[in-house]
């Protein structure tokens, strides 16, 4: 399946995870990735990996949440590869943590990351899609910033304001052809999960899943693919939630 080809595709925190995941998935249908994470390490593996599928990678290895960081990722993401056509704003962190405990740190840590950083890393890119009249952004969001959940109140509204930003950017950016979704994943086999639960209280957990399972990042991939490619062009404003059945809502 080739849909991505030609395609160029920036992905934040793509060091590790969903995000390594994703550059993967994405390489693999043709796309050229710029490979960004705060760990120079971790990016430059993904790099490798992505070279090994025989397309392009150029690591940026920055902060998110460093508002001038993430203004250079957009212009060296351009400048080197000559276009952004797709920018997945992936990086994030989990917190366990409730009302009380949560300080003003972690709080702005929180926001920082996720909200603040996709907000200026998309209002960077914007101006060369608008002038290409195309462009697929996707944010990662979580079930959680749909449902809630009740140990990361500051986590839960950093992914409900991303489910803002989709909305309010398809609206926006839609006479420039410029798509706007978001993945809200449930339960991954990635980062958070596994470094805050240990292995009995993660199987507790996903026997509470429909499917009894939590996915492999790549199932989550499958998403954001679909979402960057030209058969998602009639798709804008949406939420795709990738959860085994956790969440089932409708009419
Ligand atoms: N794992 C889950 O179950 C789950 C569920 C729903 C949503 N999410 C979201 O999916 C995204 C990816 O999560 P994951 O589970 O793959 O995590 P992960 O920890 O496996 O990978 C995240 C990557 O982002 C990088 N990163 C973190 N902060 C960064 C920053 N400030 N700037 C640049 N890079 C940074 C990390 O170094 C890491 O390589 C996150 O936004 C997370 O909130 C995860």
């Amino acid at each position: 399946m080739g849909n991505l080809i030609g395609k160029v595709a920036l992905i934040t925190g793509s060091g590790d995870g969903m995000g390594r995941a994703h550059a993967v998935l994405m390489a693999s249908r043709g796309a050229d990735i710029v490979v960004n994470d705060i760990r120079r390490d971790a990016a430059e593996e993904t790099a490798r990996m992505v070279k090994a599928l025989g397309r392009k990678a150029h690591v940026v290895a920055c902060d998110v949440a460093d508002t001038a960081a993430v203004r250079a990722l957009a212009a060296e993401g351009i400048g080197t590869m000559g276009k952004v056509d797709i920018l997945v704003n992936n990086a994030g962190f989990g917190q366990r943590a409730q009302l009380p405990e949560i300080v003003e740190k972690d709080f702005d840590r929180m926001m920082a990351v996720h909200v603040k950083g996709s907000f200026f890393l998309t209002q960077a890119l914007i101006p060369a899609m608008k002038e290409r009249r195309y462009g697929k952004i996707i944010n990662i969001s979580s079930i959680w910033g749909m449902t809630g959940a009740p140990v990361a109140s500051h986590y839960c509204a950093a992914k409900a304001a991303l489910l803002g930003f989709t909305k309010a950017w398809a609206k926006e950016l839609a006479p420039w052809n410029i798509h706007v979704n978001a993945v809200a994943p449930g339960g991954v086999r990635s980062g958070g999960p596994i470094k805050l639960d240990n292995p009995e209280i993660l199987r507790a957990k996903e026997e509470k899943v429909p499917l009894k399972r939590y996915c492999e990042p790549v199932e989550i991939s499958y998403a954001v693919a679909y979402l960057a490619s030209p058969e998602a062009d009639f798709v804008t404003g949406q939420v795709i939630s990738p959860n085994g059945g956790d969440t089932i809502v409708g009419f």
